[in-house]
């Protein structure tokens, strides 16, 4: 018997890293999900809610609802200079305003007997969400691409806004932990680059050019964090994982931002990813992405 797809809302702050593009050509090009919504957080949402218009025009997906979420974090710093440049601009496709992020997140899961969100951006708009209707948390299923728990080194999703992974850890909602830890192990290559060039069709062209911009703008080559949070989704052989309990710091000169391992204490329980099959991993995205 066939499975029925999952249905997945995916909060991502697409235009920075181009790993989240890739995230969300891999998730378009997977028929085991079903994408219901895109929310755009952190920083120029509308910008990124343009660049993800864009994707799903050249995917042939526009009735795939897109929402423009939080622009800052919920206190504390930002940085400004990480406006999103892996992607051309876009403009106003067509000049309406789009729904809140927040509010469509509640009002999605309200309509679902459980939905998964695949977190791979700072996690703002679902902190708002679970703030706002804490009544939803008891159906969704969190994929988080964020944190780390081997090294004393905060990571991006998490430290652009710590109070809001904290409200989200702390929320008691099931979270599947996808951290640097494994991420960082999976990189493109030029050469996978240039075979995503090489395919030629509309699709691996607009990825082509985003992959080369975001080489361009960062000067290093994909790592490829959200495509790995996310296909935790598609194959359950690819990564390993272990029950942790993880407490977000949100103070401290040094540590503000960590995901602490807190086995021994009163961390909240995730699924955390501690190892990863990068060569397997990468030979299934490039099939899929290609597509
Ligand atoms: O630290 C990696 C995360 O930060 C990824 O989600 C990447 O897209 C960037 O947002
Ligand atoms: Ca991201």
């Amino acid at each position: 018997m066939t499975k029925k797809p999952i249905n997945i809302l995916i909060d991502t702050d697409i235009g920075g890293d181009v790993d989240d593009a890739l995230a969300l050509a891999l998730a378009l090009n997977s028929p085991e999900l079903n994408i219901v919504g895109i929310t755009t957080v952190y920083l120029a949402n509308e910008w990124r809610a343009n660049v993800t218009r864009n994707m799903l025009k050249v995917f042939g997906r526009e009735d795939i609802p897109v929402s423009t979420g939080a622009e800052k974090p919920l206190i504390g710093w930002w940085d400004e200079s990480r406006i999103p440049n892996s992607s051309k601009d876009f403009g106003i496709l067509d000049g309406k305003p789009l729904p809140c992020a927040c509010d469509y997140i509640i009002q999605t899961v309200e309509k679902y007997e459980t939905l998964t969100i695949a977190a791979i951006g700072p996690l703002t708009n679902l902190a708002l969400a679970i703030a706002k209707a804490p009544y939803i948390v008891p159906k969704i299923k969190i994929i988080m691409m964020g944190g780390q728990i081997t090294k004393a080194h905060p990571e991006w999703n998490i430290v652009c806004d710590p109070e809001a992974a904290r409200i989200v850890f702390e929320s008691g909602a099931e979270i599947v932990m996808t951290g640097l830890d494994v991420t960082n192990r999976c990189t493109f290559t030029r050469d996978d680059i240039e075979y995503v060039k090489n395919i030629g069709n509309e699709r691996t062209n607009l990825l082509g050019e985003m992959l080369d911009t975001f080489c361009e703008k960062f000067g290093f080559l994909p790592v490829l964090h959200d495509p790995l949070a996310l296909s935790y989704l598609l194959w359950d052989d690819i990564m390993t994982f272990a029950d942790k309990k993880i407490l977000v710091e949100t103070a401290g000169d040094y540590s503000r931002g960590l995901t602490i391992d807190c086995d021994w204490g009163d961390g909240y329980p995730v699924k955390a990813a501690i190892d990863v099959k990068p060569e397997e991993f990468k030979k299934r995205l490039l099939d899929r992405i290609i597509q």
